[in-house]
């Protein structure tokens, strides 16, 4: 087995490298699963790359803090942050925040992401799925950049829809989301800017966005997350602008590039498997078990942290309290002690317990919106399109926090 060198968790360039980057996480889970990474320009953590481990520190909440390291930052953008917001992981939202100030924040929306009312969405995301499906047919013999062209924006209007935002601030939106998430990406990041400046000045264009939007939903209240947050915590104490914000920005940026990604992902394996398409169209379970595949496989975000706040012990190695430990979900979720073949896309595979979506209190809120939106998709492409072939080389984000396929070259034949 190659070895590798486990500060290249750091390096951006490895996540645009998917086979690489497989081959670098199956050896730290076999090699070292417990592994102390000290990349320069980063603070020390460590590196879990276990279903198992990943599982069993994600239920320990009572151990392991969400907030304040939640994500891997160059410690100069941890200052930054630190002197701009107070706080090392910028904005602070559900995810950097612990104990009963979360499960207060979360009550005010998570009824709204339950199954049983997220049902009420469905006519709504199967329309924008035929929607954009149908935009495939509109490109000359068939040919575009199914990812950049098309899919991106569906989970975006989902996103936006969920949180009342109109469609003529859409690609306003986007274009924050994607500076946020691809910060290190030189190809993202705004020119002539340090990732730090680059950060502060897309940080500030979405507050300033968001507080048009609270104005709005307060005086026009909807049936939407954007109302919710704007009523805040009602009766109880009042938001501080900083709560309202991270909780604006999080419901924003959480769903769509994640969402896409397992979207684009899914095209890639019915271009590997051309027969795919016609058993999607023939058979509706197999779509439920192909989208989760289609999660597990990309497992978009790659990583959250957590820190300790006392001595722990993993696989004989002490974590001690105030250590960080990284909870490498694009590892875990190939783990081959959970999953038999677990490099492979297996469309019907089940079970299917991956921890794309986290595990425990901050498990993804909007995981049943994210499987509705990718069912609606694939139904509505099994029924659109008869095939789809490879017309380029796919590229992917080079980010160590939420990745994937950006722009995928095809051509379609369409039914
Ligand atoms: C949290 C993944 C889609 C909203 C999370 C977490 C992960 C994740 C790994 C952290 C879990 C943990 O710390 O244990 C994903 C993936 C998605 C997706 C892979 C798509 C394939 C969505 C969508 C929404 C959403 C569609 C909303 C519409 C959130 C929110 C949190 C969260 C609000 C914070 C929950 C908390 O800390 O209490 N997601 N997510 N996500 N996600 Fe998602």
């Amino acid at each position: 087995m190659e070895a590798f060198d486990v500060n290249q968790i750091a390096d951006p360039v490895l996540y645009g490298d998917p086979a690489r980057l497989q081959a670098f996480m199956t050896w730290l889970r076999t090699e070292h699963p417990v592994a102390r990474a000290e990349p320069p320009g980063f603070r020390p953590f460590w590196v879990l790359t276990r279903h198992a481990h990943i599982r069993e520190v994600e239920r320990r909440a009572d151990i392991f803090n969400a907030g304040p390291r939640n994500t891997l930052m160059p410690i100069e953008v941890e200052e930054m942050n630190r002197q701009f917001f107070g706080l090392e992981a910028g904005v602070e939202s559900l995810v950097t925040i612990d104990g009963a100030r979360h499960l207060e924040l979360r009550a005010m929306t998570q009824d709204y992401f339950l199954p049983k009312n997220i049902r009420r969405l469905e006519a709504m995301v199967d329309g924008l799925a035929e929607d954009f499906v149908g935009r495939l047919r509109g490109y000359p013999d068939g040919r575009c950049d199914v990812a950049a062209d098309v899919v991106f924006w569906y989970p975006l209007r989902v996103a936006m829809t969920i949180l009342g935002i109109p469609p003529a601030d859409e690609a306003r939106m986007l274009q924050l989301t994607h500076e946020i998430f691809g910060a290190s990406d030189p190809a993202v990041r705004r020119p002539g800017l340090t990732i730090g400046e680059h950060l502060t000045a897309v940080v500030q264009e979405y507050g300033a966005f968001f507080a048009e939007v609270n104005a709005r939903k307060l005086a026009d209240p909807q049936d939407d997350v954007g109302t919710l947050i704007a009523r805040g915590l009602e009766g109880a104490r009042d938001l501080t602008p900083s709560e309202r914000l991270g909780y604006y920005v999080i419901v924003a940026t959480a769903g769509h590039d994640t969402t896409a990604a397992s979207i684009v992902g899914g095209i890639t394996a019915l271009i590997e498997d051309p027969s795919l398409i016609a058993r999607l169209r023939d058979d509706p379970a197999l779509v439920k078990s192909f989208a989760n595949e289609a999660i597990r496989y990309t497992a978009p975000v790659k990583h959250f942290f957590r820190t300790a706040t006392q001595d722990y012990t993993i696989d004989d190695i002490v974590i001690r309290a105030g250590d960080h430990v990284m909870l490498n979900y694009g590892a875990a979720t190939r783990d081959d002690a959970v999953f038999p073949d677990a490099q492979r896309f297996v469309a019907d595979r089940s079970p299917n317990n991956h921890l794309a979506f986290g595990y425990g209190p901050h498990q993804c809120l909007g995981q049943f919106v994210a499987k509705l939106e990718i069912e609606a998709f694939f139904r509505a492409f099994a029924h659109n399109v008869a095939s789809v072939v490879a017309d380029g080389p796919a590229l992917y984000t080079q980010s160590a926090f939420v990745s994937g396929i950006r722009s995928l070259p095809v051509r379609l034949e369409m039914t």
